[in-house]
């Protein structure tokens, strides 16, 4: 087995070691990492962790919550350490978020934009947040994304939101909701999914799929979010898994499977 996490917060993760995290998915198959960024103090942190862990795969950028924190030398920044360092995959998490705050959604917008641009400038795909902005997201990506790949992250939405999106081009990654037994928009999307279209990912710490849910989420996890989606669609988890990491390096260019 050779499963990708493509969003997993190792950094944020503590009750276990780095070492461990890594000793944990190697076990369950799962052999490469790619860590987001959320707050602009992280971007270093991130960038020292691919260059320290031969499993670890960086995204750079500011997540929505935070866009309040952007400033303009961001740029040269991740610019330099995305030229620097090949592990630097993609820009990202980056989107729109109004389920916690709505009262600068105009900011997160535009924070939104500069970073699509930058990622079209420097050709890396894009790791998208979306919570409750379905259509303000969409709209943008299709008016201001002009060549990057994007991943809609955490996908939350209906079928006929994944169509619309698969429409635009975008790929769905899907974690640990999957396994929730209420989540049955996200049980339908994972079940009407083209799989050449998909991704797995952990969102770890968080969104810990069953049967540990409650507990910390991990990166070995994804295994289950597989073996979920390959029980939804009646097909072997051999196949779920070879496909999405096929995906992943594709998007990714993670180099040689
Ligand atoms: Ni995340």
């Amino acid at each position: 087995m050779n499963i990708v996490d493509t969003h997993s917060h190792v950094d944020m993760i503590e009750g276990i070691t780095t070492e461990e995290v890594i000793q944990n998915a190697h076990d369950a198959g799962v052999n490469n990492i790619i860590l987001p960024c959320a707050y602009p103090r992280d971007i270093e942190k991130i960038n020292e962790f691919t260059l320290k862990y031969k499993e670890f795969y960086g995204l750079l950028g500011v997540h929505p919550s935070e866009a309040r924190d952007w400033t303009d030398d961001l740029y040269d920044k991740i610019r330099v350490l995305a030229a620097e360092n090949k592990k630097i995959v993609g820009i990202g998490e980056i989107g729109l978020d109004y389920y916690w705050d709505k009262s600068f959604n105009d900011i997160q917008q535009e924070v939104f934009i500069k970073q699509i641009r930058l990622a079209n400038e420097l050709n890396l795909p894009i790791c998208v947040h979306d919570r409750e902005a379905h259509l303000d997201t969409l709209n943008i990506l299709k008016e201001h994304n002009h060549g990057s790949k994007v991943v809609m992250h955490c996908f939350s939405g209906s079928v006929e939101f994944m169509r619309e999106c698969l429409n635009a081009g975008l790929y769905i990654a899907l974690g640990g909701v999957v396994t929730f037994k209420n989540a049955v928009k996200s049980k339908e999307v994972a079940r009407e999914v083209p799989l050449e279209k998909l991704l797995l990912e952990t969102d770890a710490p968080y969104l810990t799929p069953v049967p540990f849910r409650g507990k910390e989420n991990q990166p070995s996890y994804t295994r289950l979010v597989a073996e979920e989606i390959a029980n939804l669609r009646a097909i072997s988890v051999e196949e779920v898994a070879s496909q999405t990491t096929r995906n992943a390096h594709e998007i990714y260019n993670l180099g040689e499977i």
